[in-house]
């Protein structure tokens, strides 16, 4: 899919405020410091489009970005970030779960993970919790520049055994992205354009 046009529609934190155009919407989510942001910069090839820090808890709102004018990508605040307080820790995890279990427009959910650690309880427990909530979700190990395709693929075959231990009945359908050197770019595009398509 080319990417012609990418804007910014709005922030909130309430999900009962978010767009309410019906078009498809994806969402990504996964610990403070995964790459959300800079992903939907390399997807959109618009460098700053969604903001990205070295410092954990950069996003702290529901961000809304329209691209072609037809579907939505949208920014989650991460979870996981142990420097902020209880009470914000308590408040961003709230609206998280509200955006899942309420917004009609989400197609997908993509659970993005870094793909240097070995598999973390936190994570595995966010997928758990999707699945329970029967919210379809794929993967997308992120920051594949790190690792070489060795390493790459022994730790996507530790999460699969995890995921499998966890009573999932097959690994969900997963990605492999680098948003410093474009890997998977044109794989999560054509993944998105099939389902709007379909
Ligand atoms: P929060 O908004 O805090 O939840 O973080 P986030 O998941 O949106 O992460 P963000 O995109 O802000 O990126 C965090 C850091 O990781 C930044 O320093 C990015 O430059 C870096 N980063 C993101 N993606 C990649 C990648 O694919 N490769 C490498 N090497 N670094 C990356
Ligand atoms: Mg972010």
């Amino acid at each position: 899919m080319e990417i012609k046009s990418a804007e910014f529609v709005m922030s909130n934190s309430d999900v009962g405020k978010c767009p309410k155009e019906p078009i498809p919407e994806y969402a990504f989510i996964g610990r403070s410091n995964v790459g959300k942001s800079s992903l939907i910069n390399m997807l959109t090839q618009r460098k700053g489009l969604a903001k990205t820090s070295g410092r954990p808890g950069k996003t702290q709102l529901i961000n809304h970005f329209k691209i072609n004018n037809n579907w939505f990508l949208v920014d989650l605040p991460g979870y996981g970030y142990a420097r902020v307080s209880k009470s914000m820790k308590n408040t961003f995890q709230k609206f998280i779960t509200q955006y899942f279990e309420k917004r009609q427009q989400l197609v997908s959910a993509f659970v993005l993970i870094d793909i240097r650690h070995e598999p973390q309880k936190i994570d595995l427990e966010f997928m758990q919790w999707m699945g329970e909530h029967q919210i379809p979700f794929s993967i997308i190990f992120t920051k594949a520049d790190k690792l070489k395709p060795g390493a790459i693929q022994r730790h996507v075959k530790e999460y699969e055994s995890k995921l499998l231990e966890d009573a999932w009945e097959e690994m969900p359908n997963y990605f492999i992205t680098s948003s410093s050197n474009f890997t998977g770019r044109d794989q999560l595009l054509k993944y998105i354009e099939d389902i709007n398509n379909s």
